[in-house]
């Protein structure tokens, strides 16, 4: 839960306003963001990092007003389209501090990058860094690129947030060689400037090894490019993926033990070597919003399915949080708009749109007395899910509200109709 959440009068308070009034205020469903939350571990990271680069993945959850608190905590920005390249931009975000990802970005968003003259560009695959190398050639501009490279790590997580293993498609594979042919591209054209390498291993993931890994084997790529082309490269970026508790028991990854941990490996490696220590710059996005949002629902059906357990129907669903169904998410849920002594009932926290596998919370307990009207509420849904979100079965994305010293103010307008029929002929 957001780290300013408490009970009031039985009801849910985040950033000191009662849940209650959000929802009469500004409807639900609601995205609920704790900006003190989310600055304070901008700060933390900014903290446990000192002296290397932390740029938030706006994947996680990217709007302008975001942009501005990264401005302010003094953090830079990872973007992976030209989507998310135009909200940073929009708000005078400082272009260098941005880095490009993608792994088929077009040649609009390449050009669009350089124009605006953004800090890296991480190439992922040959023909990109032909293009980019075309393109620099065309405006005279020369990017400072970063080599995706897949470190053959196999990062413990759901298959579809795991990138460090051969077979997917991410990067230029260190084990099959691609990764150094990568470096000999990029190196013969002088219009590009090799400053360093990426690697990103998967996401919600809470076993650090993997990381350490992968950051061991950068570096020691670092020592064998010096090795072979005489170059020494100043960078290394080690990508995000660090996990959250969701549910009770989740173990998470302590971020300054694990920033001590990464730059301890990298600097023996390269010390060893006779190598000076690159920069460091890390990505972390769900670290950094996912605890500090809520959604909250309004119930709308409570049925009970005789024997089995409680259908609590709500008022969103998989177009608002697709992570339960896409990678069997688990959310942590409660009643939030009062407390009640009743027996816990095994429920399944449902939504409303037209698939079985519509599920918010697969497993979880609501009192027996819950009814329709109550409200409720899924703790962690900062990160991936608002960025998620679809309008299946025509419902409006819900809005995303700011709280903060008891006060609520929107920070992404919930769509309307009109929204949803605009651009239709
Ligand atoms: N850097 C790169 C290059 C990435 O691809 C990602 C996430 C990150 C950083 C940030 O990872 P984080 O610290 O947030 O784990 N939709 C999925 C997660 C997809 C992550 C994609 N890349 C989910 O809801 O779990």
């Amino acid at each position: 839960w957001p780290r300013t959440s408490t009970r009031t009068e039985g009801a849910l308070t985040i950033g000191g306003v009662d849940v209650r009034d959000l929802a009469r205020d500004f409807g639900t469903p609601l995205y609920v963001i704790d900006e003190d939350d989310v600055r304070s571990r901008m700060r933390d990271y900014a903290a446990a990092f000192a002296g290397s680069d932390v740029h938030y993945a706006g994947k996680a959850f990217l709007c302008k007003e975001v942009v501005r608190w990264l401005q302010d905590e003094g953090l830079g920005l990872d973007v992976a389209s030209g989507g998310e390249l135009a909200v940073a931009l929009s708000v005078g975000f400082p272009p260098e501090r941005i880095t490009v990802h993608g792994n088929n970005k077009s040649v609009a968003e390449l050009a669009r990058a350089l124009e605006a003259g953004v800090g890296h560009i991480v190439v992922d695959s040959f023909e990109e860094i032909a293009r980019l190398g075309y393109l620099a050639q065309e405006t005279g501009r020369r990017p400072k690129v970063m080599i995706r490279v897949t470190t053959g790590v196999e990062a413990h997580t759901h298959e579809f947030i795991a990138t460090a293993h051969d077979d997917q498609k991410f990067g230029l594979s260190l084990g099959h060689g691609a990764a150094a042919e990568a470096v000999r591209r990029v190196l013969a054209l002088p219009q590009l400037e090799l400053v360093g390498l990426h690697s990103h291993i998967g996401s919600q993931i809470v076993d650090t090894a993997g990381f350490e890994v992968a950051a061991r084997r950068l570096a020691t790529l670092l020592v064998q490019i010096k090795d072979e082309h005489g170059v020494v490269l100043p960078e290394l970026d080690l990508g995000g993926g660090y996990g959250i508790a969701y549910v009770e028991g989740d173990e998470a990854p302590d971020i300054k033990e694990l920033a001590d941990g990464l730059r301890e490996i990298v600097t023996k490696v390269c010390v060893d070597a006779g190598l000076p220590v690159p920069r460091l710059t890390v990505e972390p996005g769900r670290t950094i919003v996912g605890p500090g949002g809520i959604t909250l629902y309004e119930v709308g059906t409570v049925k009970d399915v005789e024997g089995l357990r409680t259908y609590v129907s709500v008022d969103g669903g998989m177009s608002d949080n697709v992570r339960t169904a896409l990678y069997g998410a688990e959310y942590t849920t409660v009643l939030a708009s009062r407390e009640s002594d009743a027996e816990p009932m095994l429920s399944r926290l449902v939504g409303k749109h037209c698939e079985s596998g519509d599920i918010v919370v697969r497993d979880c307990y609501y009192p027996a007395d819950l009814a329709p009207g109550d409200l409720v509420a899924v703790s962690s849904t900062g990160a991936y899910c608002r960025s998620l979100a679809s309008n299946y079965n025509y419902l409006p994305k819900p809005a995303v509200v700011a709280v903060a010293d008891g006060k609520a103010r929107v920070i992404v307008r919930g769509e309307t109709e009109d929204d949803l029929l605009r651009g239709q002929l």
